[in-house]
């Protein structure tokens, strides 16, 4: 049976930088073809930040469309939350810039890393913190900059990913709008599968550390891509048994936009029908922990989703992390 919701969407906004790299582009950098790129992961371009920019410049743009959208000053927000394993700077967190930033003073704040899931769970701690805590107006945003932990040199992994933020302001639901159910996942067992290994506190920048490149992704794709297929449809799987709903009422899928062959996979076993899955994976590449926030957000603005819909997100990333929430529009 179907909980009633505690927490709603009040508004959504989204940023992506304006420099487009194409996979025409990529074809002067490595050894790679458009045809190569686009046939095994749907990517035709992706968008990348100009040297300067860091995440809280994303996310701080996508925070002030959502509160607009939403109608919320940034002084009402009480709980920021970035999902990102691309911060700034190691600390302070992103969160703590972008609070600076939009001049919201009352809230607190902090980031959440769960690479590519980090805005579902971001959404769900958000959920528990504003049920339990008395926060009462969250701004949850999911962003990273991986194009600042990609070696250009390696064709297994510059080719995936692009750059972005995206973000929604939560308030109390009306009881019939917003999260309705969470299921959320972990297996450090599968870290050695994809991971970055410099820039901590084991392997830290130093000179020979960043010449032997140990500040770029490290990624088993084929390893990465099963595993994504398996722990997406459990995921989804679970968090539709645990809410007592069935696929066939889902009114839109958001996948995570990591490859669209996973996506199509995923889509299949669900039965999902082509036009009730988002799908823009090629036009922004893996944006990480941005990629359902920016495709909410799209779908939101675009008409795609309508009030009363209800959306399905699903997500599988780094650590191995996987998620999946159903959410009444
Ligand atoms: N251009 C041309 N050839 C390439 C490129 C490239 N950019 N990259 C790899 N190749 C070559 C390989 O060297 C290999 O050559 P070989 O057969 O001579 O050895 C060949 O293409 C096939 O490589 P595979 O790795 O088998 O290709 P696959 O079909 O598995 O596709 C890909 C690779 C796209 C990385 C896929 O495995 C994938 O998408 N995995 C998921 C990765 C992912 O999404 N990671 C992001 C983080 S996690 C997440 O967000 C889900």
């Amino acid at each position: 049976m179907t909980k009633k919701p505690q927490v709603m969407v009040l508004g959504s906004g989204r940023a992506v930088p304006e420099k487009v790299l194409t996979n025409a582009d990529l074809e002067k950098m490595v050894d790679t073809t458009d045809q190569w790129i686009l046939s095994r992961t749907g990517i035709r371009e992706r968008r990348i930040v100009e040297p300067g920019v860091g995440l809280s410049e994303l996310a701080t743009a996508a925070a002030q469309r959502a509160l607009a959208d939403a109608g919320v000053a940034a002084e009402e927000i009480d709980l920021i939350i970035v999902g990102t394993v691309t911060g700034d700077m190691k600390f302070p967190a992103t969160a703590c810039l972008v609070q600076d930033r939009l001049g919201a003073r009352r809230a607190t704040a902090f980031d959440l890393s769960a690479a590519c899931s980090g805005f579902l769970y971001s959404l769900q701690v958000a959920q528990g913190l504003m049920t339990t805590a008395g926060y009462r107006r969250a701004l949850v945003i999911g962003g990273d900059v991986l194009t600042s932990m990609v070696n250009w040199e390696d064709r297994d992994t510059c080719v995936l990913f692009g750059d972005g933020a995206g973000a929604v302001v939560l308030g109390p639901s009306d009881g019939e709008r917003g999260l309705l159910h969470c299921y959320l996942r972990s297996d450090g067992a599968y870290s050695g599968l994809l991971y970055n290994p410099g820039c901590g506190s084991l392997n830290p920048p130093t000179p020979e550390n960043v010449r032997e490149r140990l500040n770029s992704i490290v990624m088993n794709g084929r390893e990465v891509f099963r595993h994504a297929v398996t722990s997406m449809t459990e995921a989804l799987t679970r968090v539709l048994e645990e809410a007592g709903i069935a696929a066939g009422d889902i009114d839109l899928l958001i996948p995570h936009q990591a490859n669209l062959r996973i996506i199509e996979a995923v889509s299949k076993r669900f039965d999902m029908p082509q036009e009730r899955v988002y799908v823009n994976v090629e036009r922004y590449g893996n944006t990480s922990a941005a990629s359902i926030p920016i495709a909410f957000d799209e779908a939101r603005r675009s008409g795609v989703l309508q009030p009363g819909n209800l959306v399905a997100m699903v997500t599988f990333g780094g650590g191995f992390t996987w998620a999946a929430g159903l959410m009444r529009c």
